[in-house]
Formats: structure tokens, sequence, C-alpha cells
């Protein structure tokens, strides 16, 4: 369904979106149909059954993969507009209850009929993130339809749909249950900027959708064997790259590594991006050979499909939350980077080779030694109650600047910042400051902290001024009115701690603090060495063995110190030497059973 004719959309225009100004699209493109449309809905469910019939019994039928990377993009047809306003009313039951939760009596917007409700004032910040859930949910309702098909002639038969990199406007978490197994697409930007930070990113990615289904393997349903054509400058992988980037994926729970595309069309929109075999046809260039060693590899790499990780640590990163705080109109809307700053967070654990899970704020957190919470600037649910009962049993939890400012419906709480985990956190925000780019502030550690911090950092962007009601100061501002306040803290609760980041320190900061968190808290790495910069480490497990993949992701060689532990090496089958050699982009995957 993501690529439709022309002659349907001629036939039955209610298949073209429309945009915000009532204007319906030509037909063009793909990726770009009506998700309510009654037509739309019933032509896939005919092409799915007739697919399903024909081919119900083939032998090469091991999974459907419905349509192709369903996105948030939103329609604003009638048909659309009735829709959601039949959400509304399941949602909120009156309109009284949704001039609330909206707080629409602010300029006089509060709605007397349902049928004005129409999602294009983005002064109301609740309806548009109700509108964005709205989206998702109707995307997962049609990706529904065209399952249900395919489920019921071939039961047997998994079913899935790939998802993108996790910021499209879905939520993919209330996918996730439906799909039988989760599928992504990765196309990271290799050889653009620092290949180690892309890496970083590229990991974290890997680990949501692994964690998606709770620490089951995943499926790397697209990659390109060389070069895209989609971006300013599509540089090919460099020599080593594929076989590292592919099996980066398998080192982060994937069981597949898979491409778009088989062979270079020959002509339209994608006739020059990458491909296993380009126009020329041949088998004997560097993409196609590369391409052999990765299916080499995975043939002897069978052994893992039954393998996965179980992180101790988790940083939420929450879709819903990134909807609502994009939107919010803070003190400072230039960088808010609520992505990026989980990723940051995330850094330092994937650098030493620390498993980490990313999740929603609405998964299970009883697992975990660590939970990390940045700029959670919406708690949905029951989080705060969670998070609450996890440290009280003894975790820890690190929260940052920007988390605990509103409910569910974007309302702000009556509460200092950060509203419920006030207590739990035992501290509360007085102000918020904002930078200027360039205008950093200065940290400086407080002498004889309980994390071992020494000397000064800067930081930017967000400054809360925090006033510690409960917790210790670890580190104060050393800058500004507020010269000598608290700026990270820690409180002892329950069993556990809760630290708070009141700002966006610099790298060195979240490198000294998450290694002595680490250290603390004895949160074991997949390799028990020292890796060098640029280097990282993850591992697979089940009952009988371990695999860890040793990835370097600089261009130049190096060598990791594997001390007394004795490793095999998965790929060779010979035993590992002491110092571990990596080429430049170089791979190692070592193997032990884990008795030994
Ligand atoms: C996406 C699509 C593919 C193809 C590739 C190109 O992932 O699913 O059809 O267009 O991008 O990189």
């Amino acid at each position: 369904s993501g690529g439709r004719p022309a002659w349907l959309s001629q036939q039955y225009p209610e298949v073209c979106q429309v945009d915000e100004h009532g204007r319906r699209a030509p037909h063009s493109d793909r990726h770009n149909h009506c998700r309510t449309s009654p037509v739309y809905r019933k032509k896939c469910h005919l092409i799915n059954t007739q697919l399903a019939e024909r081919y119900k019994t083939h032998p090469a039928l091991l999974l459907w993969h419905v349509s192709n990377e369903y996105n948030g993009a939103a329609c604003h047809c009638d048909l659309c507009y009735a829709a959601f306003r039949e959400w509304l009313k399941k949602r909120y039951g009156t309109l009284d209850a949704l001039n609330k939760a909206w707080w629409t009596t602010f300029w006089g917007h509060r709605y007397t009929g349902w049928d004005q409700i129409a999602p294009v004032d983005h002064s109301i910040n609740g309806l548009i993130l109700d509108w964005q859930r709205f989206i998702s949910d109707q995307t997962l309702d049609f990706f529904l339809t065209e399952a249900r098909p395919l489920r019921a002639i071939t039961p047997h038969i998994p079913v899935t749909t790939n998802f993108m990199q996790p910021n499209v406007g879905l939520d993919y978490w209330q996918f996730a249950p439906h799909v039988d197994v989760i599928a992504w697409d990765n196309y990271p930007r290799w050889h653009r900027d620092d290949d180690v930070v892309m890496a970083a990113k590229t990991g974290f990615y890997h680990d949501i959708h692994r964690a998606y289904k709770r620490g089951q393997p995943f499926l790397m349903m697209e990659s390109t064997p060389s070069g895209t054509n989609w971006q300013g400058v599509c540089r090919p992988k460099r020599p080593g790259m594929h076989m590292l980037s592919s099996l980066q994926a398998v080192a982060h729970g994937s069981n597949s590594v898979q491409y778009f595309q088989w062979r270079t069309s020959r002509g339209s929109a994608e006739k020059f991006h990458g491909a296993v075999v380009d126009h020329g046809g041949r088998e004997d260039h560097r993409v196609f050979r590369d391409v052999a060693e990765v299916g080499a590899a995975l043939t002897r790499l069978s052994d893992l499909i039954d393998t996965t990780t179980q992180p101790e640590v988790a940083v939420i990163y929450d879709l819903q939350n990134e909807w609502a705080i994009n939107r919010a109109l803070l003190p400072r809307n230039q960088d808010i980077d609520y992505q990026q700053t989980c990723i940051r967070h995330y850094t330092p654990f994937w650098k030493r080779g620390i498993p980490v899970d990313v999740i929603d704020s609405a998964q299970d957190l009883s697992a975990y030694k660590l939970v990390i919470v940045p700029m959670l600037y919406m708690l949905r649910g029951t989080f705060a109650e969670r998070l609450e009962a996890f440290v009280r049993a003894g975790g820890t939890a690190v929260a940052t600047y920007l988390t605990g400012i509103v409910d569910e419906s974007d309302l702000c709480f009556l509460a200092d910042a950060p509203g419920p985990l006030g207590p739990l956190f035992g501290i509360r925000r007085e102000e918020q400051d904002v930078l200027h780019d360039g205008h950093d502030g200065l940290l400086q550690a407080v002498e004889g902290n309980a994390l071992g911090l020494s000397g000064q950092y800067n930081c930017r962007h967000f400054a809360d001024v925090l006033r510690a009601d409960g917790a210790r100061a670890l580190v104060e501002y050393a800058s500004d009115f507020y010269r000598g306040q608290p700026a990270v803290t820690v409180h002892a609760y329950g069993q556990g701690e809760a630290y708070y980041i009141g700002s966006r320190p610099d790298e060195t900061f979240l490198s000294d603090f998450y290694d002595s968190l680490s250290a603390k808290l004895a949160l074991q790495p997949a390799l028990a060495t020292v890796l060098p910069a640029g280097v990282t480490a993850q591992i697979r497990r089940s009952d009988a063995a371990e695999y860890v993949f040793v990835m370097n992701f600089n261009a130049e060689a190096c060598q990791v110190d594997l001390g007394a532990h004795s490793y095999m090496d998965a790929l060779t089958g010979a035993a590992c030497p002491p110092l571990l050699d990596l080429d430049g982009y170089g791979i190692r995957i070592l193997h032990r059973a884990r008795s030994t």
C-alpha cells in the first residue's frame, strides 16, 4: 500500500491526502495515502487477500512485510476529521472534559460543538498533541486492516511492517505488540561528520528496536549495500564499513541483514541508489564482494539467533514526550534536542560497552539497576509512581532539567518542577535560566562529593536554579546570579538514590558522572577491559554461550587488551590472542561458553 497507481487516485480522489488548507494533493510519489479512506482500505484488503490466497502454500513464504515505512504525516480530509472527532469523544466523553484538558479558555478558544474542532490551531498544544496521537492510532488501525486477511488466510505466517528511525510521528510502542517481529530500516550517514558519533546514534536506534519487544531479536529489514541517493552527498561505504555496520545491527540484536536493493533499477527515482548488483550486472566488484562476505559471516553466526541482551541500564526516550516538548514553546526553543540529549546520556555507556535498553515511559522498570530520564517534560500515566517505587526498592534514577513539567494533556503541574517527582529527587526548581549560544555557564564539583567528581565543567542552554529539599549537592553553579546553588544533586530515597542534573553539561561531565555511577553500581560491561576511543563492545548471550562484538568505528587500526580472558573468534574458530588487532572499521566477534 506504500505506492499506488495513478488510476486509483483518479477514480477515487479520496485516497489522496488533504493539507491543512483543505487542498487535496495531486497523485504523486508514495507513502501519502489517506489512512481513513474506506476505499483505500478496501482495495488494500482485497490485494492482500489475493496475495495470501495465491501464496499461502508457497514454500518460500516466511513472513509478511506489510506496506512500507508508514509515516506520521497528516491528512486533513473530512473523513479524517470525522474519525478524529470520534476518537476525541472516546477519549474525553464530554466537551467540558476536552476543553479543560486542552485549556481552551485561554485566548477564549472554548469549543461548543465537536464539529468546530479542527487540528489547525497550533496555539492549543493539547489539540495538536492529540492529533498526532490520533494519526498514529489511525495508521496502526490501517496496518491492522491490511494484516487481517493475511492473518486469517495464513495464520502460521508471522506479520511485520518496517519501522524507521523513531521520530517520524508514529508511536511505535503502540505498534510493537501488533507485529510478530520488529523490523526496521537503517540508513546511517557514514563518512559525513564523525563516524564514532554516528555509530553511537545508530547503536541507540538498534537498542530501541530490541527493546520494543523486551529483548527479542529484531530484523534489519533494509540497509544499503553501498550509498544512498537521497542525501546531499551520498558516499559509498569505505572498505570495512559494510561488514562493520551490518554486524553492528546483529551485535545489538538483529537476526538479519537485509538490503534495499537487490539490483539498481534502470530508471526513476532510485536508479542511483546503492544495490547488491549494479547496472553493470557484475559480481566482480567491491560492493558485491562485501555483501557476499557478510552473507558468509552470517552463516557462521547461526547460533546467535537464540541469544539476546538483558541490560541493567535503561534510558527513557519517550516518543509522545518528543511530540509535546517540541511544541511546548519553552523559554528556550532553539536546540531543544530531546532525542540528541537522550543519545548523549546513552553514549558514555556505549563507549564503555555497557548494554542499554532504550524504552519509553510506559515500560516496566523493575529489571534495571539504573534508569536515566533525560528531559521527560511530560509525565504520562503512572510513570511518576513507578519511578518512585523503583528507587524505593533500591534502583537508581537520574533525571535532568525539563523533567516533570506537564501531565499527559500538556497541562502544567501546579507545583515547582519536577512536579510529582519533587519528593523523589528531593529538590525543587525555583527558576529556569536559559542561555544564548556561546554563553556557557560554569559548574564546580563540591569538595568531597559522593561521586568523586572534581574540578569545573561547562554547561549550556538550560540551567535550573535549584533548592535542595532533602537532596545533597554534588556540583554547584560557578557562574551567574545562582552561583553556589546546586546544579547536580543526589537524594537517598528508600533503598535507592535519585540524581538530578539541572543543566546541560558538557561531554566530559557526562563521561565522569556515568563512569563513577557505573563503578558504584558495578554495572557489567560486555568486555572487562578499557576500550580505546571509538571502539565499543556489545554482547548477546544465551544460557550456553556469549558473543561479544568488538567494533572499531575509527578509520585507523587499534588494539584491544583482552587480558587474561580467553575467547574464540566466532568467525574463524581460532583462539583470540590477549591483544586483539582491529583494522580501521574492523570488527571481531568473540565467543566463549557461559560456564568458563
Ligand atoms: C526506504 C524505502 C525503500 C527505499 C529506500 C532508499 O527505506 O523503504 O523503498 O526507497 O528507503 O534508501
